[in-house]
């Protein structure tokens, strides 16, 4: 009998550090051994002439889950998960999200049971909070992040979830004791509603006015906001989506001042430009999503941020409505824009085609793209080496690409609930073709062999990244004249 349960044979194992030749043994669900010529194992995958990834980790999806708008999106964890493993991804990080009035404790565990009911790949949450409320902040949030929740989502737009200035400190201040990341949809709410509500007033109603309506310096002037709320708490943070070239340079400068800020953005911001939402009637509305893709300028600085490392994370905010009265039209035929839920599907793609752009048209070097893809996240959200590497010790989750296989994108061929991609047309080159979750083999032939409910909820320690610098400004810091006062 072998010692190894599986064998992945022949194949180029790809890592943040290079391309490798190595086979890659597993027994049970863990990677057990890396090398050439390893021994035979019970059953073999032959990978020659194939990509050897990890699996990939997608950081940013809502699943399941109500909007700030209040509508529900399409998928369940079953559709949305199934989806991902297609695309080759076999960790995501969703939301429990809270709205005004819920108790966290019990979001927490109505999530859990869903994404436990269906989910085909491993899942962690990002608490949302919405009701910064004593109950939440004294009891609730402590307890979750020390359970290992430990990344916690705020918004600083969106009339139903926002929080004030003044309560994304608290929920700061709760983060930096327990140990845990804060992560942002920063945009400024104020100027954005006096925008969209000057649009409407106006009759500039179609989804082209969608991204008029989110000023460019909406994303600035937040993005500045929270990092001197990070930089007075020593609080690490994410900003989720950056989607201009004046983001992703503020990140850059923060970065620089020593502050402990990390960002992401999305195929969405390197691949569309807000033309996309000028369409026919309400057409628009299926590339409809928040902050809006902007310019190609703005593509080409994500691209170099991401370059950089001034960008860590490229996650998919796959948020998926349907075109139809369920989703992006439930306010009926004659909405406006405001009344159309933001949003767009893009667990399948996302890594697809940042392969397609990195790796086969030359943009960027296959481990760029395992770094952005998979360890980055996982290091980020304290997954790694469970997750996000191909390494001795960790789980099986690889996915086997097939560097040459050209496809292209249509509506049909996607198994998420939305009934669209916005990317349909496109041809691109590079395909996951045999995905395994804690080494079974959970996609292959074009088929998903995973049952719904036997992806696996990750709890986390606390990663270094979540762990302030230790050095909060004086103001903030219980040793000085002035933080005494705070102590
Ligand atoms: O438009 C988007 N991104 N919708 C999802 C919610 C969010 O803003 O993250
Ligand atoms: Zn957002
Ligand atoms: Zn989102």
């Amino acid at each position: 009998m072998s010692v190894y349960d599986l064998v992945v044979r022949g194949g180029s194992v790809a890592s943040t550090e290079g391309v490798f030749p190595m086979d890659v043994a597993i027994r049970g669900e863990h990677i057990v051994a890396l090398g050439q010529d390893l021994p035979q194992g019970t059953r073999e995958i032959d990978a020659k002439g194939r990509l050897v990834m990890p699996g990939g980790v997608d950081a940013h999806c809502h699943i399941e889950q109500l909007s700030g708008g209040g509508i529900m999106n399409a998928d369940t964890f079953e559709s949305a998960t199934r989806a991902a493993a297609f695309g080759g991804t076999t960790t995501t990080i969703s939301f429990a999200a809270q709205h005004r009035g819920d108790r966290l404790r019990r979001v927490v565990e109505r999530y859990t049971a869903l994404a436990e009911r269906g989910a085909l790949t491993d899942f962690a949450f990002h608490l949302w909070i919405s009701d910064p409320t004593p109950e939440t902040l004294v009891e609730d949030l402590p307890a979750l992040i020390d359970a290992g929740h430990r990344s916690i989502k705020i918004f600083m737009t969106y009339e139903n979830v926002r929080l004030l200035d003044e309560q994304v400190l608290d929920v700061m201040a709760v983060a930096r004791q327990h140990g845990a990341l804060v992560c942002a949809h920063a945009e400024n709410h104020g100027m954005i509603k006096w925008m969209a509500d000057r649009l409407v007033s106006r009759g500039y109603v179609a989804p082209k006015f969608h991204p008029v309506s989110h000023p460019r310096g909406s994303e600035a002037e937040a993005f500045e906001r929270l990092i001197r709320f990070s930089e007075l708490l020593d609080q690490p943070i994410v900003l989720f989506h950056v989607s201009t070239a004046e983001g992703a340079a503020i990140v850059r400068r923060a970065r620089g001042e020593g502050i402990k800020v990390f960002a992401e953005t999305c195929p969405q911001y390197l691949f569309m430009t807000a033309d996309d939402t000028d369409r026919p009637g309400l057409e628009g509305a299926k590339w409809m999503c928040s902050p809006p893709p902007r310019t190609v300028r703005d593509q080409n600085a994500l691209w170099r941020a991401l370059d950089l490392g001034d960008l860590q994370i490229l996650s998919s905010d796959h948020a998926p409505y349907r075109y139809d009265e369920t989703g992006k039209l439930s306010a009926g035929p004659g909405s406006t824009f405001k009344q159309i839920a933001n949003g767009l599907p893009g667990l399948e793609t996302r890594l697809p085609l940042m392969f397609d752009a990195m790796v086969s048209r030359g943009m960027s070097t296959i481990e760029k793209f395992v770094e952005i893809t998979a360890t980055a996240p996982a290091k980020i959200y304290g997954l790694h080496p469970r997750k996000g590497a191909i390494v001795v010790g960790g789980d099986a989750d690889i996915a086997i690409w097939d560097p040459n296989r050209e496809v292209t994108l249509t509506d049909e061929a996607m198994h998420d609930n939305s009934g669209y991609t916005p990317f349909a047309g496109r041809t691109i080159r590079g395909w996951p073709e045999i995905v395994l979750r804690r080494g079974s083999v959970i996609v292959s032939d074009g088929a998903i062999h995973a049952k719904p409910g036997s992806g696996k909820i990750q709890l986390r320690d606390c990663a270094d990244s979540m762990k302030p610098s230790g050095t909060p400004s004086p103001e903030f810091d219980p040793q000085t004249n002035f933080g005494a006062h705070l102590a």
